[in-house]
């Protein structure tokens, strides 16, 4: 439809029907099935506020999509289209692994690609929006939430966001990509404390320089709509604040997109004590610019009194309803509201080999190696081995992690189907050894009922049975295969722990195991970086799986048994201990760094832990070995003004038998500074595949910009002095170098 004619529509609109497409409610409302998570607020929804409704959210398929579309089009006065929005966070029926996992990759040109699949077959079944990307930068693993983030570095977490958004939108005009919705606008990841939906309190210079950059990286790279989050934001719920959604996001960013709240963020602005009631509510938030309320009754009771009282201008409604029209329209609806969607098309594009196989190799990449002593992996398959598979993540198809609301466990590979490709029959034994998880309480906790519990807690004497089955499997095996993890509802929103070790059940069989005197690899299934300092020394080699998805079974068999020598990095700090929380490697240094230096008490330590990890940022073993040479710069000095850079170059050589590659990472650190700067931080990373006895270098141009950071008014500034910068395999293990930053 040509603008005039849009704006011809959004004249002809009664205040009520304008409001109507500021409002979204979910599947329920209009006889679907809802796979909403969250609360259920029905107050104050009358069956006109769902006729007039502008968008559904989580209501997928294109049956669904088709027959909510038909039904509603027969309804008021004129015939505008619902936009159907869900959450694709990480693939629709074809899951990726968890997005920690994506991060683990450092491959943003293969994410976008996964992103470009991922949109194709949400579009295929009837979305429009995705609710992705999730860029919130996380420091404590005991958030749930941790799952849906690329990790702890805003320049890695920025690359990814723009690839996401990228690749999600990347076929709209063709009509087969949706719109990106970024989210949580900002800083829903310094939740404090890691529990769900605590307030978030972020100095300036951090906020901008830390939590921010990843959403103005989707900015930049075109995404269409932003979400806000649940939580206060250095005392204003983030709703509600004009400051962020107008002066920040929309002023200084240009960002021209739709803002929706995050589900009932309006009305619990109530809660926050924020606003005295629903209208109240309502009038904060349309204020501070969101858009659409997402699944309260604020806007759909609220707004048209505020109006007709002129407490509100109705300009600002209109504002609002005019961005809802646009997006429909750029998304072709006016010509065919069904944008697209037929179920023989959504048979075609689901689950195809080509994107199971994009799917195998995202998974694969995400696998994490962070122990291999005396290079027990990869396992040599024709090596006529004996393997005992064991654990409750052996032959278990729930792999996919709490936000992949739309794929099915049925379509994953399990680990044994894995393993079976490379085996032959007589090689692979399996047995199940303990559930998940044994904690009644923590589900009962969960307002899980009975039954569901007892599907997934197995009677006391089947659980000892499982466990002899194991051990005696084990006993005469010649490798023992532990696949253990956290359950799916231990992570993802509202999956905060204080505790973050594997399940007791699961610890006690480990140990047990041990005693047999055999190699034990541990495959750790999880939602975030577990503690896994306890059982460290159980296992010969640790493999870190994440939720893989739906090829998750083939992508661990390929690193296993070494088709895919692993790739993966960490790019969140795995804790030593809980205590230890938040632990991040981009951290500020104190007075009192507890180095040799400083021999004494008082200095800034535990001391009843260390202050390092476990596992470092940016860590992760291949197969193989490698050397790094000198850290080597072509200048020793930069200057600030002008267009001036510096080459970095380290090189990297293949010392071992097996092809590999290197991720090179190079991190900055400014030496004095008016605000004090993190010990580290990535300003770039290269991969390098080398070949057994080859020599290649990895190189990184330094531009002054690269140098700058946030200032108390949150504005990037650069100052001279000197820097170090740093190369290496990881945070932890460099080679270091200086240089100048002059005038
Ligand atoms: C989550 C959002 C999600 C929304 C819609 C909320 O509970 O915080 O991330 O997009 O639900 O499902």
């Amino acid at each position: 439809m040509d603008l005039t004619k849009l704006h011809n529509l959004l004249d002809s609109l009664t205040l009520q029907e304008k409001i109507g497409q500021l409002v979204q409610l979910s599947g329920e409302f209009f006889d679907a099935t809802d796979i909403s998570l969250g609360p259920q607020r029905q107050l104050g929804i009358t069956q006109e506020t769902v006729d007039l409704a502008g968008s559904v959210l989580n209501v997928a398929g294109a049956r669904d999509v088709r027959r909510l579309q038909a039904a509603h089009l027969k309804k008021g006065r004129h015939p505008i289209p619902l936009l159907f929005m869900a959450d694709v966070i990480y693939g629709y029926k074809t899951v990726y692994p968890i997005p920690l996992g994506i991060g683990a990759t450092w491959n943003p040109d293969l994410v976008e690609q996964a992103y470009v699949n991922a949109a194709d077959e949400a579009r295929a079944a009837g979305l429009h929006v995705s609710f992705a990307p999730m860029v919130d930068l996380v420091r404590d693993p005991r958030w749930g939430r941790v799952l849906e983030s690329t990790g702890e570095d805003p320049y890695l977490n920025s690359r990814f966001a723009a690839a996401m958004v990228r690749g999600l939108q990347k076929n709209l005009a063709a009509g087969d990509g949706v719109i990106s919705c970024v989210k949580h606008i900002a800083a829903y990841g310094a939740a404090e404390a890691g529990r769900e939906y605590n307030p978030a309190d972020v100095s300036t210079p951090s906020l901008f320089q830390d939590y921010l950059p990843a959403y103005k990286a989707a900015v930049d790279a075109g995404v269409k709509m932003a979400m806000t989050s649940l939580t206060t934001l250095n005392g204003v719920p983030a709703t509600a604040d004009k400051w962020l959604l107008q002066n920040i996001l929309r002023d200084r960013w240009g960002f021209t997109g739709l803002a929706i709240s995050d589900y009932a963020s309006i009305y619990e602005l109530i809660q926050h004590g924020f606003a005295q009631d629903p209208t109240d509510a309502a009038s904060k938030a349309i204020d501070a610019g969101v858009d659409i309320d997402m699944k309260s009754p604020c806007y759909a009771t609220g707004l048209q009194p505020l109006v007709t009282s002129s407490r509100l201008s109705e300009e600002k409604i209109n504002t609002a309803a005019w961005r809802v029209l646009k997006l429909k329209n750029e998304l072709g609806l006016f010509e065919d509201p069904y944008g697209g969607t037929t179920e023989e098309k959504e048979h075609t594009r689901l689950l195809t080999p080509e994107k199971r196989s994009l799917a195998r190799d995202l998974s694969r990449q995400a696998l994490v190696l962070l122990k291999n002593d005396a290079d027990i992996l990869p396992l040599d398959s024709s090596a006529n081995q004996r393997i005992a598979l064991i654990g409750p993540y052996a032959d278990e198809q729930k792999m996919l992690g709490l936000w992949a609301v739309h794929g099915d466990p049925q379509d994953t590979v399990t680990i044994k189907a894995g393993f079976a490709d490379y085996l032959a029959p007589q090689q692979l034994q399996t047995a199940k050894g303990t559930d998940v998880i044994r904690d009644r309480l923590m589900f009962t906790g969960m307002g899980l009922a009975e039954e569901q519990i007892n599907q997934t807690i197995s009677p006391a004497a089947d659980e000892q049975k499982n466990r002899s089955e194991a051990l005696e499997t084990a006993k005469n095996a010649d490798v023992i295969v532990f696949a253990a993890g956290e359950h799916t509802l231990q992570s993802g929103e509202a999956g905060s722990r204080t505790r973050l070790r594997l399940p007791d059940n699961q610890r006690q069989l480990l140990a047990e195991l041990r005693k047999l005197n055999k190699p034990i690899v541990l495959i750790v299934i999880s939602g975030r970086p577990l503690v896994l300092t306890d059982v460290q020394d159980q296992a010969d080699a640790i493999l870190q799986a994440w939720f893989p998805g739906t090829e998750g079974g083939h992508a661990i068999a390929d690193v296993i048994f070494g088709r895919y020598n692993p790739t993966g990095r960490l790019t969140m700090t795995f804790p030593y201990d809980e205590g230890q929380l938040p632990l991040y490697y981009n951290h500020l240094n104190t007075g009192r760094p507890a180095d040799k230096n400083h021999p004494t008490r008082f200095v800034s330590r535990y001391i009843d832990a260390p202050n390092k990890p476990l596992y470092p940022f940016g860590y992760g073993l291949s197969y193989g070995s490698v050397q790094y040479g000198e850290l080597k710069l072509d200048s020793d000095t930069l200057a600030a003004a002008g267009r001036d850079e510096l080459t970095a170059a380290i090189s990297v050589t293949n010392t071992g038998t097996v092809p590999r590659e290197e991720t090179v990472q190079f991190y900055i650190h400014d030496q004095v500074a008016s605000i004090v700067q993190p010990v580290k931080r990535l300003i770039g990373f290269q991969k390098v595949p080398v070949q057994p006895g080859e020599t290649k270098t990895a190189a990184l141009t330094i531009t002054p910009d690269m140098l700058s950071f946030a200032n108390r008014d949150g504005e990037f500034i650069t100052e001279p002095g000197m820097f170090d910068l740093f190369a290496g395999p990881n945070s932890q293990d460099v080679h270091q170098t200086s240089f100048s930053l002059t005038e």
